[in-house]
């Protein structure tokens, strides 16, 4: 499969998604959108692949919606083409990801950050939500997601002033996981999705669905799938050897990665 609007390449058991617009801020047109859905549907089906990097350039991580491509459409037409329900592919991924930001993270970029299970930034990075000084509010998660992530009075406070958050700010409301170096971001970020990737594949998948479980349903409901999914992971070989490898002082070696 070639790609126009980004690099998709395999480190190891990592995937790694480079956004590569860089005339425009890796601004997220249609077609880039398509292009990192179908390198995801990829990386799901490949069973070598335990997690994704997904990453933009030193300048921009993105800069939101392309907006020359957004900027001729009307009602009829966003509504009709369901305009970046696509997205949700990303959100749909069962396999862990970890966006690295560098620079700017408005919009669309920080959404997709967002969409992402861990926030890996640079010290040099700037999240956003600039739609309103648009003329439209963020569109792919940036009320919800984000008002989930840091709470009603950050995510007011971007969405109706469009004003950007360094990284700092960023890392105390709790958007970003970790801040390092401009220098070491995508390796750190590759790193830590290697580390994740040698982990059992089942109890990471799992992980993550019974986290995200905890924006959807009422904490009882949340507590009680949490429950029988431990209960379950019982029933694999991995969960023998790990408790074995513990008791016997090795390091365990996972079959299903
Ligand atoms: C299209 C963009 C773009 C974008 C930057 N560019 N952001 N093109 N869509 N979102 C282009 C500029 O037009 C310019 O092209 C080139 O990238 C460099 O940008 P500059 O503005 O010259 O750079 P700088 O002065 O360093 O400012 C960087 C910036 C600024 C702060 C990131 O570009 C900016 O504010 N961009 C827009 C951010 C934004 O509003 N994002 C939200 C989009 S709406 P030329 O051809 O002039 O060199 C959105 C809705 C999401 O995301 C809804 C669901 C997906």
């Amino acid at each position: 499969m070639s790609y126009e609007t980004i690099k998709v390449e395999t480190r190891g058991r990592v995937g790694l998604v480079t956004f590569n617009r860089p005339k425009s801020m890796n601004a997220l047109s249609v077609q880039m959108m398509r292009e990192i859905v179908q390198a995801l549907q990829t990386f799901q089906s490949d069973a070598k692949i335990g997690a994704v990097v997904l990453t933009g350039s030193e300048k921009a991580f993105a800069a939101g919606a392309d907006i020359k491509e957004m900027q001729g459409l009307d009602f009829p037409e966003a509504l009709t083409t369901d305009l970046w329900a696509e997205w949700e592919g990303l959100g749909d991924f069962r396999k862990p990801t970890i966006a690295a930001v560098a620079g700017y993270a408005l919009g669309g970029g920080c959404e997709v950050a967002l969409m992402c299970d861990i926030v890996i930034a640079a010290d040099n990075a700037k999240f956003g939500q600039p739609e309103i000084t648009l003329g439209v509010i963020p569109g792919m998660g940036g009320t919800q997601r984000l008002a989930r992530s840091i709470g009603k009075a950050k995510t007011m406070d971007l969405c109706l002033t469009g004003r950007l958050m360094d990284v700092q700010e960023a890392e105390r409301c709790g958007l970003v996981a970790r801040i390092v170096p401009a220098s070491d971001l995508v390796e750190e970020a590759l790193r830590t999705a290697d580390k994740i990737a040698n982990f059992s594949l089942p109890a990471v998948m799992l992980a993550k669905e019974a986290v995200n479980r905890a924006f959807e349903v009422p904490l009882s409901e949340g507590l009680r799938f949490e429950r029988r999914v431990f209960h379950a992971l019982f029933a694999t070989e991995d969960q023998s050897e790990g408790m074995e490898a513990f008791v016997q002082k090795r390091s365990p070696q996972f079959k299903n990665r």
